[in-house]
């Protein structure tokens, strides 16, 4: 009866092996107290090993397994639903661009203007640059605008921070910035009436100064604008910056402005136009 208690209680290899339960009686039949006390010890390091297995049922390896497995599964989503485009849903982080990687690790690249031309898209086997305000771009994945043929061809090789403000695409492929701002001073319309005839030479002039500050601002605008443009486009880089560009002589002329930016001058009294893009 006591052994047949202990299997009931205790179900385990030892408990419920023949070997063991005839061992667990004397031969007498009384129940030996020394095997009933190992076939104990046994079976509670058996069910303290039940235990902890339960209790650690899932492990760190298993969480570490289930991440791994979503992370490729959804990688590999973006790719089929993206056909091919994207591993991460549209987002590309830098450190997977190899050209960009690359750039990273070499450090960025200084060129003078000279340097900066072969980089127009005439040697098909060199990358193509563009240039605002002295920082360089790399914009080979568009080779369709800026390579030979492409609409914005011109800006490729060079600097031409004036031309991206002005619009002058012919006249003003230059870095120099000079006196552009007037292209956002406004105008006197002859035949309007704004109130300018009533002010003293004195109000004439502070009112100038103010206006020159306010297109000065206009014009950081519109180069930071591109600069941005170019700096966040997901598919160019900022590679380097130009060096080696002389400092204007003091005794040189003011750039005239070009035609189509005299043309959009703003008129006194009228808002004045953002451009484009
Ligand atoms: C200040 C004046 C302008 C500047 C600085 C400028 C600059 C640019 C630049 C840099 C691009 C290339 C964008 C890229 O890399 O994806 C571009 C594209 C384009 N721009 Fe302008 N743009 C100006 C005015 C205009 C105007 C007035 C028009 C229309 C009449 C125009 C029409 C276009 C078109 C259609 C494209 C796409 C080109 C293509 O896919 O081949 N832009 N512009």
């Amino acid at each position: 009866m006591s052994q047949l208690r202990q299997r009931t209680i205790h179900p385990g290899p030892s408990s419920s092996s023949p070997s063991s339960s005839s061992s667990s009686e004397s031969e007498s039949g009384d129940f030996d107290i020394t095997t009933f006390a190992e076939s104990k010890k046994n079976t509670h390091q058996e069910s303290a090993t039940i235990y902890d297995e339960e209790s650690n049922g899932i492990t760190l390896a298993d969480i570490i397994r289930v991440l791994v497995t979503l992370t490729v599964a959804l990688c590999g989503l973006s790719y089929y639903m993206t056909l091919s485009e994207s591993w991460f849903w549209g987002y590309r982080p830098w450190f997977t661009k190899l050209p960009v990687v690359m750039r990273y690790l070499r450090g960025p690249l200084y060129l003078t203007p000279e340097q900066l031309s072969l980089y127009n898209g005439t040697d098909s086997s060199l990358p193509l640059y563009v240039a605002v305000n002295g920082t360089i771009f790399d914009v080979s994945a568009n080779r369709g605008i800026y390579g030979p043929g492409g609409s914005y061809n011109f800006f490729a090789g060079r600097d031409a921070t004036r031309a991206f403000v002005t619009g002058c695409f012919k006249e003003d492929l230059t870095p120099d910035l000079d006196g552009v701002e007037e292209m956002f001073i406004p105008v006197d319309d002859v035949d309007v009436a704004d109130g300018s005839e009533n002010l003293t030479s004195r109000e004439k002039k502070l009112r100038l100064e103010q206006e020159v500050r306010a297109a000065k601002a206009q014009v950081r605008k519109k180069v930071q604008h591109w600069h941005d443009f170019f700096h966040s486009h997901k598919k160019y880089f900022e590679i380097g910056k130009i060096i080696g560009v002389p400092p204007k002589a003091p005794d040189q002329p003011k750039r005239e402005l070009c035609e189509g930016a005299k043309r959009s001058r703003p008129k006194r009294g009228k808002a004045t136009s953002e451009g484009n893009h």
